[in-house]
């Protein structure tokens, strides 16, 4: 039986994967459109993007205990959750997601998320936040004394119904009640947006819609959407291509990027994001994740490669590289595999010479 990703009706190169949109397109870095970009609300300084210094400082949102753990087929028994968010913590993190309020029919991985909340160590100047689908997740969250919370619809419809079980316009209208519920009660909202960048079930999602939705989710209240590559198939010409278009209506000082890594693509993914302003990204401790709802997905971006990265480029992150990596090495015989960090790795090697 052979297999696509995207089913029969889309066209395939000999990698196995190819996007049915040309990417000559007039909003590359290497096209015209670059020169209106410039003009455009978000991209106001008037410089082109590629003449813009990337950001001094990066703000990474931890997402391992998260995304990561959400997906692991091992339950991680709830102590060991717990000393991972204080391992990242204690590592520099500022922005932690802890875990998820969601059905723990749907992701039982996440069912202890008021136990691990109850049971970690709140530093100072660290924000501690969590996923939440619907009214009664945030009820949930607010007992659980999160400091943010965060709303995750798609830009594909097929996969907002497999993953939260309602059609984009449902969970927008979700998504109001939540912003206006938990702002009122004084707590900052997040909102991702899936499948930004491709969606498992119908393939190539229109930068226009990731644009046009991206606006919505700030007027809704949302102080920052992380733009999410949930099946890993980004490449840089169209993350450039994709911030271009939503540049236009949201500034990329309220953006984040969320990139899996299932096709090795995320790091350079973070690089046409910093070229074009973006300085918060997610990343996953020890490269931990996926989503149960996307098929194919496989681990977030690296925290640890992230940090690699960005240390190198002089870029501050206010987090210690060797300090994530003992996090990761702590929770990875819980996991039950070896976690596909690459630095992670190379670090490992000079663990026991110390
Ligand atoms: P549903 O079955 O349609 O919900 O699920 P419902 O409203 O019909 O309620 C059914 C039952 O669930 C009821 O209980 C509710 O009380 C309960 P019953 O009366 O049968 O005993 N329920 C809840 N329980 C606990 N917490 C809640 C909650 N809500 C309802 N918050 C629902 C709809 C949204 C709940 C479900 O589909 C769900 O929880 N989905 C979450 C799926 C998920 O977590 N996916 C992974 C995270 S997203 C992701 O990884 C992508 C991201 O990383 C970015 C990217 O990479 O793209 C963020
Ligand atoms: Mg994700």
């Amino acid at each position: 039986m052979r297999i696509t990703l995207f089913g029969e009706r889309q066209r395939q190169g000999s990698h196995g994967f190819s996007w049915p949109w040309p990417y000559n397109s007039r909003c590359s870095p290497h096209g015209e459109q670059k020169r209106d970009a410039t003009t455009a609300r978000g991209n106001a300084s008037g410089a082109r993007v590629t003449d813009t210094p990337l950001p001094r400082q990066v703000t990474i949102v931890e997402v391992g205990p998260r995304d990561g753990l959400q997906n692991e087929a091992a339950f991680v028994p709830t102590l060991e959750k717990i000393a991972f968010v204080n391992g990242l913590a204690n590592a520099g993190h500022t922005v932690i997601e802890v875990s998820a309020f969601v059905s723990p029919q749907w992701v039982p991985q996440m069912a202890d998320a008021a136990q691990v909340f109850a049971g970690i160590t709140r530093r100072p100047g660290v924000r501690y936040t969590a996923l939440v689908p619907n009214l009664h997740g945030l009820s949930r969250a607010r007992e659980a004394r999160v400091d943010e919370v965060a709303v995750f619809p798609a830009a594909s419809e097929t996969f907002s119904k497999r993953n939260i079980n309602q059609t984009i316009d449902e969970a927008i209208a979700n998504a109001k009640r939540v912003c206006d519920e938990a702002r009122s009660a004084g707590l900052r909202v997040r909102a991702y947006l899936s499948t930004s960048f491709g969606c498992p079930f119908e393939g190539a999602v229109a930068p226009a819609r990731v644009a046009e939705m991206t606006a919505r989710l700030i007027d809704l209240g949302a102080y920052e959407v992380a733009l999410s590559d949930t099946i890993g198939v980004a490449h840089p010409r169209q993350v450039s291509d994709v911030l271009c278009k939503v540049t236009r209506l949201v500034p990329a000082s309220n953006l984040a990027l969320h990139f899996h890594d299932t096709r090795g693509t995320a790091l350079v993914n973070v690089y046409a994001g910093l070229e074009a302003g973006v300085a918060t990204f997610d990343a996953s401790a020890g490269g931990l994740g996926g989503c149960p709802y996307a098929p194919g997905a496989t681990g977030n971006l690296a925290t640890e490669d992230l940090v690699y990265l960005l240390d190198g480029l002089g870029i501050t992150t206010g987090t210690r590289l060797e300090a994530i990596a003992q996090a990761s090495r702590a929770i990875e015989p819980h996991v039950g595999h070896a976690l596909p960090s690459r630095v992670f790795r190379a670090l490992q090697t000079t663990w026991g010479r110390e």
